[in-house]
């Protein structure tokens, strides 16, 4: 149907928009595709940003969270149906991965896809950004908590909304996720993923 087809192309362009190549080219941050893992997301950002680090970090993680979570809402609010609201949200994590305005060379979705579980719902929201969040806290590795996180967003999902649409899109979202990370599954097996570090504060 015409509304369905038209929410996920504009989640799909919304996603597009690489939060972070824009935020760094703002406050004259280098490109974040040229530094650090090369990834176009807020680990990355933080990395890179020396003193700026953490606000660009922050304001890239708040962006590409919104590119998932408000077309998940606006379909919620226009009464889509649940499989075509979680379409949304994948067509708009596909967007941050895929994006038509950056020679389709995105990020790897972690920020996007927890904005979509928030718009999912938000008990699926807190669970997965709960999970990210403490184990990125313990471990300290950004990419080993997004891992640990997402694939037990299906689960999560099945228990809290026992909507079978959700679940399997989720642990398609999962895998793709999964996939975008082989460099760093590669450096966590060989003991070599860097640590989530936050740049020093400044007493100015
Ligand atoms: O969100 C991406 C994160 O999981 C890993 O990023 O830059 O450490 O490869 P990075």
């Amino acid at each position: 149907e015409l509304n369905a087809l038209l929410l996920i192309v504009g989640a799909y362009l919304l996603g597009s928009i690489s939060t972070a190549i824009i935020v760094c080219r703002m406050m004259g941050l280098p490109d974040p595709r040229e530094g650090g893992s090369g990834n176009p997301g807020a680990t990355n950002v933080l990395r890179i940003g020396g003193e700026k680090g953490k606000k660009a970090a922050g304001i890239t993680l708040l962006f590409d969270m919104l590119k998932g979570l408000l077309p998940v809402l606006l379909a919620h609010g226009l009464g889509a149906s649940p499989l075509v609201i979680v379409l949304v949200g994948f067509a708009a994590f596909i967007g941050h991965l895929y994006p038509v305005f950056f020679g389709f060379k995105g990020g790897k979705g972690v920020a996007t896809m927890l904005g979509v579980m928030f718009g999912l719902s938000l008990p699926i929201g807190l669970a997965v950004a709960g999970t990210w969040l403490f184990v990125a806290k313990v471990l300290k590795i950004s990419s080993l908590s997004a891992l640990i996180a997402t694939i037990l967003a299906p689960i999560y999902i099945w228990f809290l909304s026992g909507q079978v649409e959700w679940v399997w899109v989720s642990a398609v979202m999962t895998l793709i996720l999964f996939w975008r990370h082989k460099g760093n599954i590669q450096r966590l097996l060989n003991g070599e993923e860097s640590l989530i570090k936050a740049p020093k504060e400044t007493n100015d």
